[in-house]
């Protein structure tokens, strides 16, 4: 084995003889590493800071050079060191390259295939709630109806007060609103939140066209509820407004009995019973008769979880506009009448796809979003 020796003559010859024997040495050591314990034998031996061959040329060779000979000496030991850090290096990669059963680059580079087809890439699908959401926006856009949007941070004006909901008013707490913070200097009318609902929408479009005016909000809204299978405190609506010259209660019966049918089928039916908005009166929720047991409450033997066993299934509420709603946009409630409703878009996407979580939706698991690709 290889060991390093004093120099006894500093000549250009006598250095190349020198640095010629150390090289054939080292190129000996690594053409016979075979495992991973001899490279680290090797690392040390030649790299080890207290007594390695590099150490020992530093000390014998340059360190004991006469001042005259040191300049030469000390570049011959920097390509020494160069070319053994190399050696230990290229020995490591090969010892990796042993380990893996990856075949080299250079392997996989005299393998390449251009003939092969190029990496796939997933393409993207609509997510079942913005489906939903499209399927009944073009039910209302085949009836004439226009798509508007507002924002998801409202004033308290917009999502409270002009829709009827006065300062104060129990009415709110049926909200659940999340409240931004920090907005207690402002009068109440202009502090923030997170919509609760879309009818915002209806009076920001209210204040900007005149009738006759038929419109649909799609969009998010929040409430401070926890999140469960059925409550998420994001979730979608869609809200219409129709407000013209003698619209009645049986247009909007009309309107979404038609509504229904084209989302559920033509066999659905639809039922009204009296509710409370504070900005339709008359109010309603409408149910539809379930789609899922015909509205039988049961499925063979076993009872319908979706209708709760009633046959029926509520979808949303609606009523005709409050009068009181037209005197916040300028609209004169002696000459116009219209209606307004609001639905889920989750729950209708639950009950379409039989999905048993809301949460599922909002997970961004692709497993769950793939299958409606
Ligand atoms: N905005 C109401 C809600 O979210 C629903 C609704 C809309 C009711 C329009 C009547 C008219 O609870």
């Amino acid at each position: 084995m290889y060991t390093v020796s004093k120099l006894k003559s500093y000549t250009a010859a006598a250095l190349d003889k020198a640095v010629e024997k150390l090289l054939a040495a080292l190129k000996e050591e690594v053409g016979a590493i075979k495992t991973e314990e001899e490279w680290k034998a090797f690392r040390d031996r030649w790299m080890a800071r207290k007594n390695g061959v590099l150490t020992q040329i530093n000390d014998l060779w340059l360190k004991a050079a006469p001042k005259d000979a040191k300049r030469e000496v000390g570049q011959r030991v920097n390509e020494i060191k160069a070319v053994v850090e190399q050696a230990v290096g290229h020995a490591e990669d090969i010892q990796l390259q042993l380990q893996s059963t990856q075949p080299s680059a250079k392997e996989s580079a005299e393998r390449l295939d251009i003939t092969l087809p190029g990496i796939r890439r997933p393409l993207g699908a609509e997510h079942p709630v913005i489906r939903t959401m499209h399927e009944i926006v073009s039910v209302f856009r085949n009836l004439g109806y226009a798509v508007q949007e507002g924002p998801v941070i409202e004033t308290d004006y917009y999502n409270f007060e002009a829709l009827n909901f006065p300062p104060n008013h129990p009415a709110r707490d049926t909200q659940d609103t999340l409240f931004i913070a920090g907005q207690e200097s402002k009068p109440q009318r202009e502090r923030l939140l997170l919509r609760t609902h879309t009818s915002p929408v209806q009076i920001r479009t209210m204040e900007k066209m005149k009738p006759p005016i038929r419109i649909v909000i799609p969009g998010t809204v929040h409430r401070n509820d926890p999140p469960d299978a059925s409550h998420s405190p994001m979730f979608h609506q869609i809200e219409g407004l129709a407000v013209d010259t003698n619209i009645t209660f049986c247009d909007l019966k009309g309107t979404l009995d038609h509504a229904m049918k084209a989302l559920f089928g033509s066999s659905v039916k639809t039922s009204f019973r009296p509710s409370f908005f504070p900005f339709t009166e008359p109010s309603a929720e409408m149910l539809v008769s379930c789609f899922i047991c015909g509205g039988s409450g049961k499925r063979g033997s076993e009872p319908c979880r979706p209708c709760k066993q009633t046959g029926w299934i509520e979808i949303l509420g609606c009523g005709m506009v409050d009068p009181n709603v037209y005197g916040f946009v300028d609209y004169d409630p002696k000459k116009v009448s219209g209606f307004a409703f609001g639905m889920g878009a989750d729950r209708i996407a639950i009950l379409k796809y039989g999905v048993d979580d809301i949460q599922l939706f909002f997970n961004g698991d692709v497993r769950f979003l793939e299958q409606f690709g």
